[in-house]
């Protein structure tokens, strides 16, 4: 069987899994039973790929320790984080499933998750603080600079929703924000947690975000052209939502298709959203961000080059081998 990306990078995900865990069961304010520890428990252990922490404790092969519980504690901050995101993005997304499960707000009702999502990103900044000394700002990295690229993306999302004259660079600053900077600080960070040079965590954040942007963009792609029972989640609900995705803006340039997905509104019939669809699958829009996407994985490649001799390396292959699937 075909190892999993911690298996294959040799990460105790274990460990990691407990970390995470850690930072709910042992918050002094909130008792174990009470109904926000459960609902923060039982989304950590709904699944998802860690694949933020994994990116932090590569990160850190690249720096002359072994990686530490300083690695291990940072790699739980970020998937912390990204789970806070992933509470957010569900209520405005008006998505009511999250890897195949109920989405949180629909179990708890969404002023609750509102709370609990501020909460946890609250206390992980809190956390995150805890943990720096003045020789160790970089953890701002992911406290400071993460979140609010996280939070400024999704306001750009929102302020471009049906805005079919978004234009290509800012559909790459919003993915850049919302996506690629996230998993890029979190190589970083790991690198500088174990005493990489600042030479070789710079290589690194570069390389995470453009992996990061391959991923997102593919994120997008699959929206059209995956099944709903792979996705976990309804196909199609970037278009229903006026999401202007890379396909649509490729789309978009089409003279026939672009007035069609123009006429797409809030409201809009879902014949007519089911209509537009099988359009934009028809068409060359998905293998032209295919192409973007195979772009930004030759950028990440390009981006370690110099680190090719370190004994890490080899990391850096699989994680690139992981994030760019079978057609890269
Ligand atoms: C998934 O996008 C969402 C994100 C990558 C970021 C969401 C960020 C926020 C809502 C800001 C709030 C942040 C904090 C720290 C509370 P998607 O909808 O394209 O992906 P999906 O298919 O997984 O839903
Ligand atoms: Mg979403």
């Amino acid at each position: 069987m075909k190892p999993s990306l911690p298996e294959a990078l040799q990460i105790d995900l274990r460990r990691i899994n407990r970390d995470i865990e850690n930072i709910i069961r042992y918050d002094k304010d909130v008792p174990r039973t009470s109904v926000l520890a459960r609902s923060v428990l039982q989304l950590i252990r709904s699944g998802g790929k860690r694949l933020r922490p994994v990116l932090v404790i590569a990160g850190s092969r690249f720096g002359s320790a072994e990686p530490g519980r300083r690695s291990y504690q940072l790699a739980a901050a970020a998937e912390f984080i990204h789970a806070a995101s992933l509470i957010h993005d569900d209520i405005i997304d008006r998505s009511e499933l999250r890897r195949g499960a109920p989405s949180l707000h629909t179990q708890t009702g969404v002023t609750a998750a509102v709370h609990i999502g501020n909460y946890m990103s609250a206390r992980v900044v809190e956390l995150l603080s805890g943990y720096t000394s003045n020789h160790e700002r970089f953890v701002h990295d992911l406290s400071a600079l993460a979140t609010a690229q996280l939070c400024l993306g999704e306001y750009e999302q929102l302020q471009h929703a049906y805005d079919y004259d978004l234009s290509l660079e800012q559909y790459l600053e919003k993915t850049r924000r919302k996506t690629a900077q996230l998993m890029a600080a979190c190589l970083r960070v790991g690198a500088l947690s174990a005493d990489a040079k600042p030479e070789t965590a710079a290589m690194l954040y570069r390389f995470g975000e453009a992996l990061g942007m391959a991923f997102q963009i593919e994120d997008d792609i699959l929206d059209y052209s995956a099944t709903a029972e792979a996705l976990g989640k309804p196909a199609g609900s970037d278009l229903a939502r006026g999401q202007v995705t890379l396909p649509v803006l490729y789309a978009l340039e089409d003279p026939d298709l672009g007035p069609c997905i123009r006429s797409i509104q809030p409201g809009s019939p879902a014949a007519d959203i089911d209509a537009v669809l099988a359009a934009i699958r028809r068409g060359d829009a998905l293998e032209r961000s295919d192409l973007m996407r195979r772009q930004y994985l030759r950028e990440a490649l390009l981006a370690v080059e110099p680190l090719r001799s370190h004994p890490a390396y080899g990391q850096l292959e699989v994680l690139h081998r992981y994030f760019g699937g079978k057609t890269a």
